[in-house]
Formats: structure tokens, sequence, C-alpha cells
């Protein structure tokens, strides 16, 4: 693995095409003092988030996993002005980091942070209308992407675009015998997505400053019961 070089490639890509931005760069910062993993996505990837919710013209975004809200600002920069976001996260202690930058980079009014387990918060999510979502971004524990799968074809509409990252893991997704119950999980993903007639779906191998990993795209194309 050439870990070096693509993220020399990153950083080429992101001197070029990414301008320097002083809100991210706090995120980076504020993740940074509090402690918080470095397990954000790259700007590069960030950048391919905005893109895909702008092509969907996303007005109603819906995340899985928020950490201190990097991804969450490129997908909120996204919206019209009218627009709205809604981010899921576990930690207390990730959503306190999150909601000051939210507040930094006057969004805090266009996104809405829910605090505790995504398979609590989804359900309630559902239960008080909420949907469907044009842009779905899933990135929480690994181990739940089925059930956040499944969560988020309810939770959409004919034409949504569902993401889901870190689902290659180092091209351990091609091994059956992985006793990694994250693997184990994103191959559960590609076979509800391959007996799944209403969505039309990829995935993509990428390497990065992240190393090897990867995203998948699945758009709905039909009614979800
Ligand atoms: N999307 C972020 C990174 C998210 S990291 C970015 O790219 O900038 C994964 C996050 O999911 C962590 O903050 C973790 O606390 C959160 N998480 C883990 N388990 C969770 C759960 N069951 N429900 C909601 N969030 C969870
Ligand atoms: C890791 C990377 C991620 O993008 C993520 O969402 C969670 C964990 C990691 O590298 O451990
Ligand atoms: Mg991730």
């Amino acid at each position: 693995m050439e870990t070096a070089e693509w993220t020399a490639v990153d950083r080429y890509i992101t001197d070029r095409l990414i301008p320097p931005d002083a809100v991210l760069d706090e995120v980076v910062a504020s993740r940074e003092a509090a402690g918080l993993p470095a397990i954000g996505v790259s700007p590069p990837q960030g950048k391919l988030l905005q893109l895909l919710a702008q092509a969907q013209q996303a007005r109603n975004i819906l995340e899985i996993g928020t950490l201190a809200g990097y991804s969450t600002l490129w997908l909120a920069r996204a919206l019209p002005p009218d627009g709205r976001l809604v981010t899921l996260e576990a930690e207390p202690r990730h959503a306190a980091v999150a909601r000051a930058n939210f507040q930094r980079a006057g969004l805090a009014a266009r996104i809405e942070l829910r605090v505790g387990p995504a398979l609590e918060t989804l359900p309630q999510l559902a239960a008080a209308g909420r949907g469907p979502f044009d842009f779905i971004f899933i990135d929480a524990d690994k181990e739940n992407y089925p059930a956040y799968w499944e969560w988020s074809l309810r939770l959409a509409r004919p034409g949504t675009l569902i993401v889901a990252d870190n689902v290659v893991r180092n091209g351990a997704l091609a091994d059956p015998h992985s006793a990694d119950p994250r693997v184990q999980a994103m191959r559960r993903l590609h076979e509800l997505l391959a007996g799944e007639a209403r969505v039309s779906a990829t995935t993509l191998q990428t390497v990065g400053s992240k190393g090897y990993d990867g995203f998948t795209l699945a758009r709905v194309q039909a009614d979800a019961p």
C-alpha cells in the first residue's frame, strides 16, 4: 500500500481544487483540541459529498454519524437557504463539538443535531413524519450499516441518493472469511443491495489520505413500501 503517495496526491488535489477555508480548518482544529479521532472524511471526499448533494438539488439531507461536523458542513453548504439537514450522533461529547462548529459556520439554523444512538433517533424521525430526504449519508458505527440502510430506504423517496462511507475496508470487503464484524456488515449491506429491486447501486473503491476504502452509492428508483 502506498499511503504516503496517496496522501501526496490528496494534497495536490486539495491545493488546487479546494480553496482554503477558515471554517473547515476550525472544525479540524476543534476536533483535535477535543481529542476526538481523526476519522472524518478527507477534503476531496467532503467536496465529493457536496457535489453529489448539489447534483441532487437536495433540500432535505440526513446524515448518520456527525463527529465534529466536518462532513455535515460540506453537505449543509450544498443546501439552499430554506434547506435542512438532520445529523445523528450518539456521543454527547462529539455532539457538543459539532454544535459549536455549526454556530461558528453560521449554519446552526439549517442543521438539526439529534443526540443518541441512531437506532433510537431514526425511528423517532420516521414517527415524526420527517423526510423524505433527498440525500442520505451513512457514516456511523459500521456494524449497524445494514440497519441504517433499511431505515434510510424508509426515509427516502424515488430519486433519493444514499451514500455510505467505509465500505471497502482495505479490500476486506471481498473476503468471505473475515472475522471482522464491520466487514461482515458491509458484505451484508451488499447482499441487501443485490436483493433490492427498488435501487440502483454501485461501490467505488478509493485511495487517499485515509488509506484504501470506498463509498457505496445507491439511488432509489421506485417507491419503498
Ligand atoms: N461523518 C463524520 C465522521 C463520523 S465518525 C465526518 O466525516 O466528518 C462516526 C461517528 O459516528 C462518531 O462520532 C461516533 O460517535 C458516531 N456513532 C457511533 N455509533 C453511533 C450510533 N450508534 N449512533 C449514532 N452515532 C454513532
Ligand atoms: C474510521 C474511518 C471513518 O471514515 C469512519 O467513519 C469511522 C472510522 C477509521 O479509520 O477508523
Ligand atoms: Mg467514515
